[in-house]
């Protein structure tokens, strides 16, 4: 089998890339590992940035997202008792969509076939050959047989276990990344939202945050040990905990439902630098994980391929290879501040085992600064619908 761009994984990075290669006459093929109703029923994050929005729509593939999503144009944080408006609107002129992240893949992977694409799911890459050279390779299994993509290039959007970034040598990679002490505890409940938006809340007990998939399904976390079972929580002790978290006195009503799906997430800060070796490109959790907070995750994913698209598109249209070779730092600067933001607003909102004093009281000074002062409402207003793509 052979195409242009051989692209591993059919998450948000994967399918998107081969979307915007499509309208620009570049043929690709998807290979997934998983079933298409695994990776369409994959629960996730469900914020997506005002410039990735745009991004979906000039695909083709955000008409659902218009229909059914909802804009946000502010959100709430939750501390001390009280709750704070950040105006996103009225701070940066732009909105959030709200918007589970599995029903991108849905309308991506309905826009891809409709157009004829080639998604080949329960096919598992194994190997990526000869990225030194022109002429990669992916060896998959499919069908019970092993198969070979011939490609001009390789796209590893695998996520963060997948086997591109391991198919870069591992003295040509630098990692960077950091742990947290602690994780998140995430339900979807059949519950209409009790808040019209979102509601960060930090709390002596931990964080928690109040979200939404829909008019009729809420989203909610709550902080917890990084290896708590899940079974250790049941129903009850999870409501009473978002009750006593989000609404603090605050006139806020939790509104409890039937739990859908409830699941443990550890969080973690990584980047892997450079991405791109030879003829292989990483792209979204293959080359970077942010933790949740803040819901950068798809957008840096949407970020790296916009760049990606339109440096092979220059590369077919034209011959040029100066945008291939920026790709990567070209990624790295918009991933370095997406970095610090997940982490910033990681650190001032969780509670941090161990109870130290001072950082508690800088966390304090944090929440005071952004909610207080317009300055600190700006910065974090303006890296949460995203910093804009002609900046970085
Ligand atoms: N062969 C084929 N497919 C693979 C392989 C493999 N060897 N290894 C992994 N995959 C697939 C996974 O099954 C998954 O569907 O690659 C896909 C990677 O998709 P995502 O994990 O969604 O990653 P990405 O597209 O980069 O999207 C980033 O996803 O995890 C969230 O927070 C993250 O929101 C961010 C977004
Ligand atoms: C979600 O709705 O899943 C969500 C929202 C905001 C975040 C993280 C996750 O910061």
């Amino acid at each position: 089998m052979r195409t242009q761009v051989g692209i591993v994984g059919a998450g948000p990075a994967g399918l998107l890339l081969s979307q915007l290669l499509h309208r620009d006459g570049i043929d690709s093929v998807v290979l997934e590992s998983r079933s298409r109703a695994y990776v369409e029923g994959r629960i996730r994050a469900g914020v997506i940035e005002h410039g990735a929005a745009q991004t979906l729509i000039e695909a083709g593939a955000g008409a659902r997202m218009q229909r059914e999503g909802m804009i946000h144009q502010g959100f709430e944080i939750a501390f001390a008792g009280a709750r704070h408006r950040i105006d996103l609107h009225g701070l940066t002129g732009r909105d959030i969509w709200v918007y589970g992240q599995h029903e991108v893949v849905k309308d991506l992977i309905a826009a891809r076939l409709e157009m004829g694409g080639q998604i080949l799911f329960e096919a598992e890459a194994g190997a990526i050959e000869g990225i030194e050279g022109d002429r990669p390779a992916i060896r998959f299994g499919a069908d019970d047989k092993d198969q070979v993509l011939d490609c001009d290039f390789v796209a590893g959007c695998d996520g963060f276990h997948g086997i591109a970034r391991p198919a870069i040598p591992a003295s040509r990679l630098s990692v960077f990344e950091r742990d947290y002490p602690f994780a998140w505890l995430g339900i979807l409940a059949d519950a209409k939202p009790a808040s019209h938006e979102l509601v960060y809340a930090r709390h002596d007990r931990g964080f928690a945050l109040f979200s939404m998939r829909s008019p009729e399904i809420t989203r909610l976390y709550v902080q917890c040990p990084p290896d708590d079972d899940i079974n250790e929580w049941s129903d009850a002790r999870i409501w009473d905990e978002l009750h006593v978290r989000l609404e603090q006195g605050t006139g806020f009503r939790v509104k409890e439902g039937p739990i859908l799906q409830k699941g443990i997430t550890g969080m973690r800060s990584f980047v892997a630098a450079p991405m791109r070796f030879g003829r292989l490109f990483l792209a979204g959790d293959a080359a970077h994980i942010v933790p949740p907070t803040g819901a950068k995750g798809m957008n840096l994913a949407i970020a790296d391929i916009r760049v990606l698209a339109r440096a092979l598109v220059t590369f077919y249209r034209e011959g040029r290879t100066d945008l291939l070779d920026a790709y990567s730092e070209t990624c790295l600067k918009r991933v370095w501040l997406a970095q610090r933001f997940s982490w910033w607003m990681t650190s001032m909102l969780h509670r941090f085992p161990g109870n130290d004093p001072f950082q508690e009281k800088v966390q304090d000074a944090e929440l005071d600064f952004v909610t207080r002062f317009e300055e600190g409402a700006r910065s974090l207003a303006e890296n949460y619908v995203g910093l804009p793509y002609d900046r970085v």
